[in-house]
């Protein structure tokens, strides 16, 4: 029986040893180096090798390395080959960073203050407090509750929406279609942390940006396939959205004729906002491991293929 890496050297320089030591009886391969392909029975990896299923036809557990399973062609792994998403303190701690930073700078007028430096102009804009500024977070999960909870400690003025209700002191949660009118009516800084589904593909288009209050800011850490792009800039030019930090973007990186690199409405990070660090997130994928050995199969980190994530 063996457990398979397909990642980086860094992780796999830490994970061996990690594994080696506490399921010696495991054999741990980093690819290239496979071992008996029928032995295969755990594979951690981001993007998954085409010819997974011929190639080790007794794979019992995907997991994925990052966040995300969108990468995933799920239609192309048989249903009894359990996913396993990353859901891990240090990815979860990076996302909350980024969002803070990315909301602060929104909610103190950044991206005007570094327009003005650039044209050399001195010139105040009245200031908010925290309390006066309301965060909405789409996508209340492992990453967005932790995120909506640090930005309520923070003074923000917090509310929440996903799929199914959550509860997250301090933050109104809303839930579902029939909720999202009255979420975006009352969100000035909208972060998306959805996953990517066929639900949610496109879902920052203008019939959405439209439901906000006028001059609402943008903040995608999720996926660039959830941003309409020309909607966006359609709504940046009427005034409807006044600035947006995209983290993420479809295709990434993103091609450098792209208009938004150039708008000062705009600020791009390259897809850092967070990823699994590796020292966290080997204890939790040798947790699951043993945990999976020890006959557990229900963890909260298992992809629902109804849902997609
Ligand atoms: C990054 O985007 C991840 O899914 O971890």
């Amino acid at each position: 029986m063996s457990f398979l890496l397909k990642s980086t050297p860094e992780r796999a320089e830490v994970w061996k040893p990690l594994f080696n030591s506490a399921l010696p009886d495991l054999a741990f391969h980093v690819w290239p180096e496979t071992g008996d392909p029928k032995e295969v029975r755990f594979l951690a990896v981001w993007e998954p090798p085409s010819d997974l299923l011929t190639r080790f036809p007794n794979l019992e557990v995907i997991f994925s390395v990052g966040a995300g399973v969108d990468q995933f062609d799920m239609s192309a792994i048989p249903e009894h080959v359990t996913i396993i998403r990353m859901i891990e303190p240090g990815l979860t701690e990076g996302m909350v960073d980024y969002v803070l930073w990315a909301t602060l700078t929104l909610h103190r007028d950044g991206l005007t203050y570094i327009a003005q430096q650039k044209q050399h102009i001195w010139k105040a804009r009245p200031n908010l407090v925290a309390t006066q500024r309301r965060v909405g977070i789409m996508g209340m999960g492992t990453l967005g509750a932790p995120v909506a909870q640090a930005l309520a400690l923070n003074g923000f003025n917090c509310s929440g929406w996903s799929r199914s209700r959550h509860t997250v002191p301090d933050v109104t949660c809303h839930a579902g279609p029939e909720e999202l009118d009255a979420f975006l009516a009352t969100t000035d800084i909208l972060v998306c942390l959805l996953p990517l589904t066929e639900a949610t593909h496109g879902i920052l288009n203008t019939s959405l940006f439209e439901k906000l209050p006028k001059g609402a800011q943008i903040i995608n850490a999720a996926r660039g396939a959830h941003l309409v792009v020309p909607d966006l800039l359609e709504m940046l030019e009427s005034g409807q959205i006044s600035a947006a930090i995209l983290d993420v973007t479809d295709p990434e990186p993103l091609p450098t004729d792209s208009p938004l690199w150039d708008d000062p409405r705009i600020l791009i990070t390259p897809h850092i906002a967070s990823s699994s660090q590796t020292e966290t997130a080997g204890r939790v994928l040798l947790d699951t491991v043993q945990r999976y050995l020890a006959g557990e199969r229900d963890f909260p980190s298992k992809v629902d293929r109804s849902k997609g994530y």
